[in-house]
């Protein structure tokens, strides 16, 4: 099984993040897996909705820390990373989220472009960037203020509070908290009602409700290019070989 699995159902097209000897922690691999099964998406026009996924007990364990290491070093961000982030900013089909366990990092900022978040009620969502002497990316630090407000945004994005499923929900960027067992069915009949409604009507509103997707794109290259001086400080490279070293 690869570690992104596509599978299309109808008009459904199921993203599912699948390492989950590794928290489902994404690899650039996995990124570029992603950004093309959005990307392709967006051109076929039998694909009116799509789910991201993880596995059973988690959902993303956010970037492969292994992987932010080996870029400080090269001062640069994998362009699988920057790529994915700008295809789901562009995305213009809609996208329903099934989040089990963690989700963390990038795990809990790609939720921010989705139109439905489902959750198990296992779901904990974190965003220990700055912990880690990181920031928050993905335009988190645009769009979370603006569904959060900013106090609850900085609680999640700057002091790293994990939001409980219950938390998400009340906060706005959950919609329904189902049991764990529930969960896929969930997303799927979420997004197969979403793939029954007039598809350009769909993708017209959507586009109106999500503002200036240059605005987000612009945001996303300024935290990118914040994001870099970050790795390669002290601060980082001393917290992510912290949590690299944590076992021995
Ligand atoms: N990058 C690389 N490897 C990761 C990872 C990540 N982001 N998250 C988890 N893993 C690996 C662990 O190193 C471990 O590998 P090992 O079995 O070879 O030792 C394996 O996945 C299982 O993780 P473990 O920490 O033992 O599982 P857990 O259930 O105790 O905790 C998490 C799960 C997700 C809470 C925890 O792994 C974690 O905090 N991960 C880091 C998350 C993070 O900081 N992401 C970056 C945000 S910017």
């Amino acid at each position: 099984m690869p570690d992104v699995f596509i599978s299309n159902d109808g008009p459904v097209r199921k993203i599912r993040m699948n390492r989950p000897e590794k928290k489902n922690a994404l690899t650039l691999a996995m990124y570029e897996s992603m950004a093309n099964a959005i990307e392709d998406a967006g051109k076929s026009d039998g694909v009116r909705c799509l789910i991201i996924a993880g596995t059973q007990d988690v959902f993303c364990a956010g970037n492969d820390l292994n992987d932010f290491i080996v870029m400080a070093r090269s001062g640069s961000l994998g362009e699988p990373i920057v790529r994915f982030l700008h295809t789901l900013a562009r995305c213009e089909k809609p996208i329903v989220a099934a989040v089990s366990g963690a989700a963390v990092g990038v795990g809990t900022t790609m939720l921010l472009h989705c139109d439905q978040v489902i959750a198990s009620d296992s779901a904990v969502l974190l965003t220990p960037f700055v912990s880690l002497g990181l920031l928050p990316e993905a335009g988190s630090s645009l769009i979370a203020p603006r569904l959060m407000g900013h106090a609850r945004a900085f609680s999640l994005l700057i002091m790293g509070k994990p939001l409980t499923a219950e938390e998400a929900r009340s906060a706005g960027i959950v919609n329904t908290v189902v049991p764990a067992a529930e969960l896929d069915g969930q997303a799927l009949n979420i997004a197969r009602e979403i793939a029954g409604l007039p598809p350009e009507s769909v993708i017209a509103a959507r586009r109106l409700m999500r503002g200036s997707v240059e605005e987000t794109i612009a945001r996303i290259d300024e935290e990118v290019e914040a994001f870099k001086t970050r790795l390669a400080s002290p601060e980082a490279q001393k917290a992510l070989a912290a949590f690299l070293n944590r076992k021995r």
